[in-house]
């Protein structure tokens, strides 16, 4: 079994966006400028847009953070990316997901910039990545396409089953797999909550995707020997014994599948830091673009 290393991965591509942005400074040019706009206290988005950020610092990028609280109306919210849309300071921005429930999340998604929008969310972007064109693919997907790909995982040919639907994840990831592209030419089934005899069709993968949110979900009896398996889930459990309170659970019941895997992420220090290595990258091609 071969660990899929996000931690050390994310920080290998870390390196790389460094040095080229050390070369952007030492021609004269602006570093890349990443703003971050988190709507509410929650604890575990907190803490992802503060690694978004504390990336940014370690790179050499500019970052701004921009807290709203709970209860931010839509329009105020609308009205903050209207004004970073014109700031021209800013290269790219991202709204943190998930938003209040009386935020229409996809009216906000909307109003981004899709030439700021480093997370590819806005249809403009995604409409793009489904037509294989130059875009912002979004960052979970994409950094489990870099992680497949810097460990030479093989995908041309191969039976990938995504579980889950989701617009961040499960269904851009089926896309981009079934597509020609280095890491591609997959033969993909994406599943989700209705489909049924999941089991059947997760031991017939070469390569299973499993984003659905509930943790320990893929068990070993799931998969077949040799499977290479990407865990994109990440809940907190409470656990008095760890000193914050909780620990840190994928999707795979890690421990079990590990023993049947070729390759496979952990969590966390899995595909988790290879979105925030992507997400600089996309940030990075964002200040490139506006040169
Ligand atoms: N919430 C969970 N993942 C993401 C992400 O990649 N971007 C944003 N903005 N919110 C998220």
């Amino acid at each position: 079994m071969i660990l899929l290393d996000g931690k050390k991965t994310s920080s290998d591509i870390k390196d790389e966006i460094a040095v080229e942005v050390a070369k952007l400074k030492e021609q004269g040019k602006k570093a890349p400028h990443l703003a971050a706009v988190i709507v509410g206290n929650d604890g575990a988005s907190l803490t992802y847009v503060n690694a978004k950020v504390k990336a940014c610092e370690r790179v050499g990028f500019e970052s701004t953070l921009i807290r709203l609280s709970e209860d931010t109306s839509e329009k105020a919210l609308l009205s903050q990316i209207d004004e970073l849309n014109n700031n021209d300071d800013i290269d790219g921005f991202i709204v943190q997901l998930p938003l209040p429930k009386h935020i229409d999340e996809q009216k906000v998604i909307m109003a981004v910039d899709p030439d700021k929008d480093v997370d590819g969310f806005h249809p403009t972007n995604v409409g793009k990545m489904a037509l294989n064109l130059p875009t912002f693919i979004s960052a979970t997907p994409f950094g489990i396409l870099e992680l497949l790909d810097r460990y030479n995982v093989e995908t041309s040919g191969k039976h990938v089953v995504v579980i889950g639907r989701s617009h961040i994840v499960g269904s851009p990831m089926s896309i981009l797999l079934s597509q020609k592209r280095k890491v591609g030419n997959a033969t993909v089934t994406i599943t989700h909550s209705r489909t049924q005899n999941l089991k059947k069709i997760t031991l017939q993968a070469d390569i299973v995707v499993a984003a659905l949110g509930i943790p320990e979900f893929l068990t070993a009896d799931m998969v077949k020997d040799g499977v290479t398996v990407i865990d994109v889930g990440i809940t907190r459990i409470e656990d008095a014994s760890k000193k914050r309170g909780f620990r840190l659970v994928g999707d795979v019941a890690f421990d079990e599948v590990s023993q049947k895997s070729s390759y496979i992420t952990p969590v966390p220090g899995g595909v988790g830091p290879m979105t925030i290595a992507m997400l600089l990258k996309n940030t990075l091609l964002a200040r490139k673009r506006r040169d």
